[in-house]
């Protein structure tokens, strides 16, 4: 029983982040020589590019969202300058199989946290995230992959604040077919204001140490 408890929750885990059998990691470090001019050479991010950290995320959720941009319901003509740039890219990603080949060589690298640049008042920020994100990302903003919602827990600060502000402004997650992304919106819309945006961000970003 006691066994049961420490093991389910390791093996729910593992198979949320693991890496597919048939997902070959070297070939996506092939591919990966293309993400590293700006995602960085360990996955780490580069802010003056507006690429974010990617090794915090799921495989499951790099692949979700490469399929997106390259279909167009994330990064069409309407988004961000990045996310268009973003989308560009993924379009040379062949097929499914490359996309999951390159989640799992990030799943190996070692691309640290980024500095804190964000400044606002934590405490503020917990509340509103309990009462309005920990549902679908988790207390500790670990995610939960079986609503879809990814781990905010170790991404950029100023990453998280570009996206909340793209949910808000209705140029990420409007497109016929994003459902997930129009979930999120709605979620993001929820906030009242720029500090409490920034208050719930400096606060996802107190729990990556
Ligand atoms: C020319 C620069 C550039 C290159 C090359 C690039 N990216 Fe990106 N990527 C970006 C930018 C900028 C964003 C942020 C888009 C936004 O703001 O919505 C991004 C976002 C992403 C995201 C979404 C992360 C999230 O948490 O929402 C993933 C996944 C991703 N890139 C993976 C890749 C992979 C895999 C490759 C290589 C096949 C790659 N990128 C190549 C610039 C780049
Ligand atoms: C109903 C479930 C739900 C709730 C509640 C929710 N989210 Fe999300 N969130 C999602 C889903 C699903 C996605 C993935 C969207 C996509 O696929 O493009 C997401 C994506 C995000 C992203 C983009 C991350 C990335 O790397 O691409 C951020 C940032 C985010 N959520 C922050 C928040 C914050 C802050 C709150 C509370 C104000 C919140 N979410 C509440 C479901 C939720």
């Amino acid at each position: 029983m006691r066994l049961t408890r420490i093991l389910l929750p390791l093996l729910l885990l593992a198979a949320i982040t693991a890496v597919r059998a048939e997902d070959n990691p070297a070939r996506g470090g092939e591919l990966y020589v293309t993400c590293a001019a700006c995602h960085g050479a360990q996955g780490e991010g580069n802010r003056s590019l507006n690429a974010p950290r990617l090794t915090h995320l799921a495989p499951v959720y790099i692949v979700a969202q490469l399929q997106k941009f390259k279909q167009g319901t994330r990064g069409g003509s309407d988004a961000s300058e990045s996310a268009r740039q973003m989308a560009g890219i993924a379009a040379t990603l062949a097929d499914d199989q490359a996309m999951y080949d390159t989640a799992a060589y990030i799943a190996n690298l070692g691309g640290e946290v980024s500095a804190v640049t964000v400044e606002a008042d934590t405490q503020i920020g917990a509340g509103y995230y309990r009462q309005y994100c920990s549902a679908c990302h988790g207390p500790a903003a670990e995610g939960n992959l079986a609503l879809h919602s990814p781990r905010l827990a170790g991404a950029d600060d100023w990453y998280l604040l570009s996206q909340l502000q793209a949910f808000r402004g209705g140029v990420r997650g409007s497109q016929a077919g994003d459902k997930t992304g129009k979930q999120m919106r709605a979620m993001a819309g929820v906030l009242p204001d720029d500090e409490a945006v920034a208050s719930v961000v400096a606060y996802i970003r107190s729990l990556a140490q």
